[in-house]
């Protein structure tokens, strides 16, 4: 049994609060954690994945203050008052949130690796723009790879998301 013990001088360890998900978080750690570890690790979200671990194909992407960030490269002591969301905080297992349900309904995944960062991606987007076009939201995911798909499922998933909440006034 190996147990990774945490040695870290108290001179290198920050303490933060914010938010994860509508949820106050007090946290404590070495001053060099990565946010993905952070939300992994300590905080037992495992939506957000580490593939490349070098901010280029957004498996990663968490939202901080609603923008989207690379939690791979991210110091997890940069969120310190800010409000984090990850896929997490999107749906629940018995209610998906409308781009989650579409994303089903188009079968916009195959894997899945890459749909939290994609998933969250696009929240950020529909937030500033809620009518999109399909180039435009191309363009906003140009950094958030997929290796199954072939990208056209993922962008009529979103389309369908838009369509659906715009039939229902713009309120889902
Ligand atoms: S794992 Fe962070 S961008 Fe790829
Ligand atoms: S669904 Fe497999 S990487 Fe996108």
């Amino acid at each position: 049994l190996f147990v990774a013990l945490d040695v870290t001088p108290e001179s290198q360890r920050a303490a933060i609060h914010c938010t994860v998900n509508g949820e106050p978080v007090t946290a404590t750690f070495p001053v060099h954690r990565i946010l993905l570890d952070f939300l992994r690790a300590d905080l037992g979200l495992l939506g957000a994945k580490l593939v490349c671990d070098a901010e280029i194909c957004g498996a990663c992407t968490v939202l901080v203050d609603g923008l989207p960030v690379s939690a791979c490269t991210y110091l997890a002591v940069e969120v310190d008052g800010a409000s984090v969301r990850t896929c997490e905080g999107l749906g629940s297992d018995d209610a998906l949130d409308l781009l989650q349900q579409s994303f089903v309904e188009c079968g916009a995944f195959q894997c899945g690796y890459c749909t939290p960062g994609m998933l969250m991606a696009v929240t950020a987007l529909l937030d500033e723009e809620p009518r999109p076009t399909r180039e435009a939201i191309a363009h906003h995911l140009a950094g958030n790879l997929c290796r199954c798909t072939g990208y056209q499922k993922i962008l009529t998933a979103v389309e369908k998301a838009i369509d659906t909440r715009m039939a229902a006034g713009g309120k889902q």
